[in-house]
């Protein structure tokens, strides 16, 4: 099979050709296929519904501190979660807060607060006439909403196989007082699936941020979601590194059991040094009466605190393993031999990144919706949801069933080959 890019505009048409019979057979099956977001099939779901039996009258409504979780009181979280999310974040589980059902939300509700009150006695980011967040390309595109949403200048930091380029990192964070955050997703990252290097970890531990309110909002949503049970990358511990490099107050890091238990009926939480928890505390004294800390005794329960999650993840990766093999195994047949397109396998997490020729992106997905298959919107992994290249598209295995999501593949690729003897076409003429 020849490589697209080596054939002559002739070779390319009469390809244009046979595709356009391929891709014009799927529309007519009329198809309604969804790859676009990173949700679990409801088989997934159904691991975890004991959960749901965890907390009754006979095994009781208390948490080991005496509290009745139905009521109020326990602000910051009960100890049996406490622990949970400390085996997830391997930290002390007196530095973890528990908060509500979604890390998002806390995340959001810290760049609020630091947009309205500012973080450590430093002027609120609203009183600023700029400010700016570091964002690692391609990542997780509700991270960069809620940085647009405060009209927080976002700015893409290119990433390869051991994370965020440090050098650009360096350069900005240690020199210009305006850049207040970075956000990170370092292992198993959305949307393409690598695990920061411990040398990325340690140059972020070691920022000397020209701002002292600069913070690394390091989202480890996928610290124990691995695919295989015999490979399990481990990645440096970042609280240990600030600490050792004397930073002890550079980073936030935040978890949930959202893609654990139930997406949404998780429980969430984060963990930082003390001053940065005594000033998140001071912002929930003012939110929150309190989460839902009989989802907290549920969750933690039912978790065994953390021993029981190996054995989850492991039903989890059961079900995701053979979705992520079919689309790379696919990926690697239909687009490796024709050099129309790149992607990391990866070893854990949500997605397949895959990376079509410069320029081909949005044509690919408005392609596949023509013929039935949703995909994220190309763009959506980077800030201001542009793709300087128009090349990333994120393919979402989760949700549907095998067969569906091999039905979907193969319209993609039609898409994906169509696309690019377009745009060669389009470059020879
Ligand atoms: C990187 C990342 N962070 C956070 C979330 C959402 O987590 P939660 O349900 O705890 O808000 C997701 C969900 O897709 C994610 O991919």
């Amino acid at each position: 099979m020849k490589y697209y890019s080596e054939m002559t505009i002739e070779e390319l048409k009469e390809e244009e050709e046979a595709l356009m019979i391929s891709y014009e057979a799927c529309q007519a099956k009329e198809l309604r296929l969804n790859m676009a977001r990173g949700k679990p099939s409801s088989v997934q779901l159904d691991i975890s519904n004991d959960m749901l039996g965890a907390v009754t009258k006979r095994n009781g409504y208390h948490s080991e501190d005496g509290l009745d979780c139905r009521n109020y009181g326990g602000t910051f979280g009960i100890p049996e979660a406490q622990r949970t999310l400390a085996s997830i974040m391997e930290c002390n589980p007196e530095h973890v807060i528990v908060y509500g059902n979604s890390s998002l939300n806390l995340m959001f509700d810290l760049i609020s607060y630091a947009y309205t009150h500012g973080l450590n006695g430093n002027t609120p980011w609203g009183k600023l006439p700029e400010v700016k967040f570091l964002c690692p390309v391609p990542g997780y595109d509700r991270h960069f909403a809620v940085t647009e949403h405060f009209g927080i200048k976002m700015i893409n930091i290119p990433m390869d196989e051991n994370g965020p380029d440090m050098d650009m990192v360096e350069q900005y964070v240690n020199n210009d007082p305006t850049v207040k955050g970075m956000w990170c997703v370092p292992k198993f990252e959305n949307p393409e699936g690598i695990c920061y290097s411990d040398e990325v970890i340690r140059r972020m531990a070691g920022l000397r941020r020209a701002a002292d309110d600069f913070r690394i909002y390091y989202d480890n949503a996928y610290a124990v979601h691995y695919l295989y049970e015999d490979d399990q990358p481990k990645i440096l511990n970042l609280i240990d590194a600030c600490v050792e490099a004397g930073h002890p107050d550079i980073y936030f890091e935040f978890c949930s059991t959202s893609k654990i238990t139930y997406a949404g009926g998780g429980i969430s939480g984060m963990t930082a040094s003390e001053n940065n928890l005594s000033e998140v505390r001071n912002l929930m004294s003012v939110s929150t009466i309190g989460y839902d800390k009989v989802n907290m005794l549920r969750n933690a329960r039912y978790l065994k605190e953390g021993a029981a999650i190996p054995e989850v993840m492991m039903k989890h990766a059961a079900i995701l393993r053979p979705k992520f093999e079919l689309v790379v195994n696919m990926l690697e047949e239909e687009i490796g031999p024709r050099g129309i397109g790149s992607w990391v396998s990866p070893k854990g997490g949500y997605f397949v990144s895959f990376h079509a020729m410069k320029g081909c992106a949005k044509e690919i997905v408005r392609l596949a919706k023509e013929a039935g298959v949703v995909l994220t919107p190309a763009g959506a992994p980077f800030p201001y949801g542009k793709d300087p290249d128009d090349s990333v598209i994120r393919i979402a295995p989760s949700l549907p069933p095998m067969g569906e999501l091999k039905d979907a593949m193969e319209i993609f690729m039609i898409c994906v080959k169509l696309a690019s003897v377009r745009k060669l076409q389009e470059e020879l003429a």
